[in-house]
């Protein structure tokens, strides 16, 4: 999914950074994690509901890796055994300067995910997003050319997977390299490098581990072209001999869009790559549509009429929202079962609801509710939904 530009970056960053402070504060002053986890301590597992079928995983924040979040990693300990990090590796944060990397963050994520025997997953080597621009730019500031580059891109990739070899199990090696037409996506990695610049990545990410998973991720499938495109996309690599293990379809989703036939129509043409498919960054977002690629504005910046209709669950979800929440996500869940085979792994993009970029891009201020788990880390009715629902469904085969 695209993300902002790098000044309006920095904004919801801040954002972030005021949100999770605020509520980490709140966790400490008025609850602790023992009290959470005691209280639904009754709960199934998610990842044992699904213990046959494929991992569960969770993208965690810079805030759990640091330990701050106490109530959130109480969670991630009982429901997922996957995880993966939603900004700490990608280029601007784990290689912000040439010869400058910061392996703080992800030591500590990978740690943690040794701790609990976790699936951990790298997200994302290389991506026109979140890239510094001097990557693409020789020491004057001119444009590199196609070596030079090249060069870059394997000393990172080699670097950063070197780092970790045999202890991060998948790595998105490519993100959003095709556009809703099924052509490339005009990013500087094209421009510069042309279009093998993603079997250059895969290349230098099998050489640097042969036994990590190697997968593309991308979003989008429902729109036909693009989804054409990205098979056109593995199954050229795939006759160059490139071995790549898996398809990510990102899951950034709403309450009716995609519709979930267009979602069944696209998981079968992809699983006949003969490849592992993955939900990769689940999430349902409940608020209006807004165009993700638009320019980041504040909430405030509307009149109050438009904040309203953009922003309608200020303070809380209404039980009728809550319930289509619920019932969106069984349905989901219903399918990603029945597909089971097909599938590897489930991965939400968040813990929790306060945690989900959702409420701070492309609108910042606004109050999302898109994950199973609310702000003070209780579970939704969408939880037991997505429990309910399969637990009948293992029911029902076992009879
Ligand atoms: C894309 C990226 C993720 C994350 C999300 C939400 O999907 O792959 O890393 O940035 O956008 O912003």
């Amino acid at each position: 999914m695209i993300n902002p530009t790098a000044e309006n970056r920095k904004l919801n960053k801040k954002n972030t950074r005021t949100n999770t402070f605020t509520s980490s504060l709140f966790s400490k002053l008025f609850r602790s994690s023992s009290a959470i986890s005691t209280k639904y301590a009754e709960q199934p597992a998610l990842k044992n509901v699904f213990k046959n079928d494929f991992y569960i995983g969770a993208a965690l924040s810079l805030n759990q890796i640091s330990d701050n979040d106490p109530d959130a990693i109480a969670l991630v300990e009982k429901h997922f055994n996957s995880i993966t990090p939603e900004n700490i590796l990608k280029w601007e944060e784990v290689h912000p300067e040439p010869n400058r990397y910061n392996f703080e963050a992800a030591d500590r994520y990978v740690a943690l995910g040794e701790k609990h025997k976790m699936h951990i997953i790298g997200h994302t080597l290389v991506w026109f997003h979140q890239t510094p621009d001097w990557v693409f730019q020789d020491e004057s500031g001119k444009p590199l050319g196609r070596e030079a580059l090249l060069e870059r891109m394997k000393d990172h990739i080699f670097t950063v997977m070197g780092r970790y070899k045999g202890r991060i199990h998948g790595w998105d090696v490519v993100n959003e390299a095709i556009m809703s037409d099924g052509q490339f996506r005009k990013n500087k990695w094209l421009e510069i490098i042309g279009e093998d610049y993603v079997l250059k990545a895969f290349e230098y990410a099998r050489q640097v581990d042969p036994d990590a998973q190697l997968y593309y991720n991308e979003y989008d499938f429902e729109h036909k072209s693009k989804c054409e495109g990205v098979i056109w996309l593995i199954k050229n690599l795939q006759s160059r001999g490139v071995r790549i293990d898996g398809v990510g379809i990102q899951g950034h989703w709403f309450l009716d869009y995609p519709h979930i036939e267009d979602i069944e129509s696209y998981i079968l043409a992809l699983s006949n790559l003969g490849v592992k498919l993955m939900i990769t960054e689940l999430d349902v977002g409940v608020l209006p549509y807004y165009p993700i690629d638009s320019k980041i504005v504040d909430i405030s910046s509307f009149d109050l009429e438009t904040q309203k209709k953009f922003n309608p669950y200020p303070d809380v979800l209404p039980d009728s929202v809550q319930k289509d929440l619920a019932d969106r996500y069984a349905e989901l869940f219903s399918l990603f079962y029945k597909h089971r085979d097909k599938f590897s792994r489930v991965t939400f993009w968040a813990v929790h609801d306060g945690q989900s970029w959702r409420s701070y891009l492309p609108i910042k201020g606004r109050t999302d509710y898109p994950m199973l788990f609310d702000r003070q880390c209780r579970p939704k009715p969408a939880f037991d939904a997505v429990v309910k629902i399969v637990q009948s469904k293992k029911f029902k085969t076992q009879q």
